[in-house]
């Protein structure tokens, strides 16, 4: 669909010259803005926490302002220095040491971010985990890190398979009752035992510091590794694309389990020092307006799903609140329907800005800003710093207008410096200098990225990455499944929908009940959006001669696609 260009926003912010700025700018210059370009001491959470908490005009200003349907808290920048303290005490008192994995296994809360930094300041690796991830993706996750520790809730207990984790030597319980026992740590008492003072450990920017886990087409979900040196490029897109001011109210909507949750809903607004707004429970139109209301959200990062239902809501929903402080919407995760651009026109009054980046890349990469004018449909440019371009498979790039891979020049501050345990895996990312994305796209003649799609498998659900291996691999420990292929099923409101095609192993009859007790099944362990929403039985699953499964031609079948080159298909 073709639509007008929406103009740049007039007034007061970031980047007015972009192209210019882009041709002479070095990331030394943002380097300034730390305390370690002076003290030479690095450290995350000195940088995002203590550094506010060390100013005497903003040590008493508000960094967390949480609420759930429960429970409402204001924390203050030298509150959360303190906590965070305590925390990297408690890790203190159990011999963590730097480079150590410590994971977090829970629900938002002001508990999370305390431990989030406690983990930090001690230099140990944090890894965040999705709080509906059930016993299978919980355990791999923790298996793979070797994790040490693991700060989680009573509830989810029953989800750590502690058989399986010999690495694991305690678990700290945040809201622990009696009946759980003394085999673990309690979070409450020995933070209320625990001193306020603690010596930061200072690192080296290129020293672990974050382990997020995400999904390829093959395999088991592989350890992404981010260093203290994303910080750079954190703070840079928080003043750029963010257009974080000293007075806003932010609120990012994602989950700390996944990397725009660390990235942009902790690191890029506390490195700026702004209010940052943290809401538990689950999704509704009338509790998020409430929150952009009830909390004067200035500037908000959501995702295209989360609009999509917005919109199926209708505008006569938007104008029962008042959401007059909001000043600039952004989102990420899939593509930005032009659609959902030109409603937020209407309904907001406000343009939204659409940024692309992964997992992988650690921070944004190619984004829509202030300055630039908006062509619905695309992911916008680069971020000053930062080399994209649409390459062939051997890496050259390639023309204007012609699709290829989407990839960016490696060696980016954000950028991630290890699969975790596999190098392989992280070396076969990079072809002639170039990070290969695993996105097709295309650049217009004026340096404009449109999104095609994914050229593997890997499958997004309302912005979730899912990887069909992990998916299939499940699939087939139920006892009725023999075969299982599954692909994403394009969907107006999700984006992908997850379908499985399996076949049944002898002496089971395909029927509604067999099919929900396998969504079940993977509901239960894996976690409720990586089960599939379709299931179809086969009588055999296309395979190639070598024995994978065809996935593309599967994909064709139900699209109802040519199939193109099936010569390596099995008889
Ligand atoms: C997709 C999320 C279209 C893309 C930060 C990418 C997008 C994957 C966009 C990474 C966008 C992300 N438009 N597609 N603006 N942003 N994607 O690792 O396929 O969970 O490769 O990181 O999401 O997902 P991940």
């Amino acid at each position: 669909m073709d639509m007008q260009a929406i103009p740049a926003r007039e007034g007061n912010h970031n980047l007015k010259n972009y192209e210019d700025f882009r041709k002479t700018f070095s990331w030394e210059s943002v380097e300034k803005n730390f305390s370690w370009h002076e003290t030479g001491k690095v450290n995350m959470a000195y940088e995002a926490i203590d550094r506010h908490a060390d100013n005497p005009d903003k040590k008493d200003k508000i960094a967390l302002l949480y609420s759930d349907p429960n429970r409402e808290e204001k924390v203050s920048f030298e509150q959360l220095r303190l906590q965070s303290n305590q925390f990297a005490n408690v890790l203190k008192k159990y011999d963590v040491q730097k480079g150590d994995r410590v994971f977090l296994f829970m629900p938002r809360s002001p508990e999370f971010y305390q431990a989030f930094f406690g983990i930090l300041k001690i230099g140990a690796i944090a890894g965040p985990l999705f709080e509906a991830f059930m016993e299978q993706a919980v355990g791999d996750r923790l298996e793979n890190s070797e994790a040490r520790v693991l700060v989680t809730t009573p509830d989810l207990l029953y989800r750590i398979p502690q058989d399986r984790l010999p690495n694991l030597e305690k678990i700290v319980l945040v809201g622990a009752h009696e009946e759980e026992g003394n085999q673990y740590i309690d979070f409450d008492s020995e933070m209320n035992e625990a001193s306020t003072d603690f010596d930061i450990v200072w690192v080296d920017r290129e020293d672990g510091m974050l382990l997020h886990y995400t999904s390829g087409s093959t395999g088991k979900p592989k350890g992404i590794l981010h260093v203290h040196n994303a910080m750079i490029q954190h703070y840079a897109t928080g003043e750029w694309v963010l257009d974080l001011e000293e007075d806003d109210i932010y609120w990012c909507t994602a989950d700390p389990g996944w990397v725009t949750g660390t990235s942009y809903g902790i690191f890029a607004p506390w490195l700026h020092g702004v209010t940052n707004v943290i809401r538990g429970g689950r999704f509704s139109p009338d509790d998020w307006y409430k929150t952009l209301q009830d909390n004067h959200v200035t500037v908000w990062y959501t995702a295209p799903t989360a609009l999509r239902m917005l919109v199926s809501h209708g505008e006569e929903k938007v104008r029962e609140y008042d959401l007059s402080a909001l000043r600039h919407i952004l989102s990420v995760g899939e593509p930005l329907n032009p659609e959902v651009i030109t409603w937020g026109l209407k309904a907001f009054d406000l343009r939204i800005h659409d940024t692309w980046w992964m997992t992988e890349t650690g921070a944004q990469v190619i984004v829509n800003i202030p300055s630039l004018e908006i062509r619905p449909g695309s992911m916008g440019k680069p971020i000053p710093g930062v080399e994209a371009s649409i390459v062939d498979n051997e890496g050259n790039e390639i023309p204007p207008n012609q699709m290829g891979n989407l990839a960016i020049k490696a060696g980016w501050p954000a950028m991630m410096r290890e699969v975790w345990n596999n190098k392989g895996k992280y070396e076969s990312y990079f072809i002639n200098g170039w990070y290969v994305s695993g996105d097709s796209a295309y650049r217009d003649e004026d340096g404009y990225f449109w999104f095609q799609g994914r050229l593997d498998d890997v499958i997004n659900t309302s912005g979730e990455r899912v990887g069909p291996f992990e998916v299939e691999s499940k699939l087939i420990e139920h006892p009725a499944v023999a075969e299982a292929g599954v692909i994403g099923k394009p969907d107006p409101e999700r984006g992908e929908i997850i379908k499985a095609f399996i076949t049944l192993n002898p002496g089971h009859e395909k029927s509604d009940e067999l099919l929900e007790e396998i969504r079940q099944f993977i509901k239960k362990e894996l976690s409720a959006h990586a089960a599939p929403r379709e299931i179809e039985v086969k009588d055999s699953i296309p395979k190639t001669r070598s024995g994978k499964i065809m996935r593309r031609l599967l994909k064709s079948w139900e699209l109802g696609l040519p199939t193109g080159d099936t010569s390596t298909l099995e008889e």
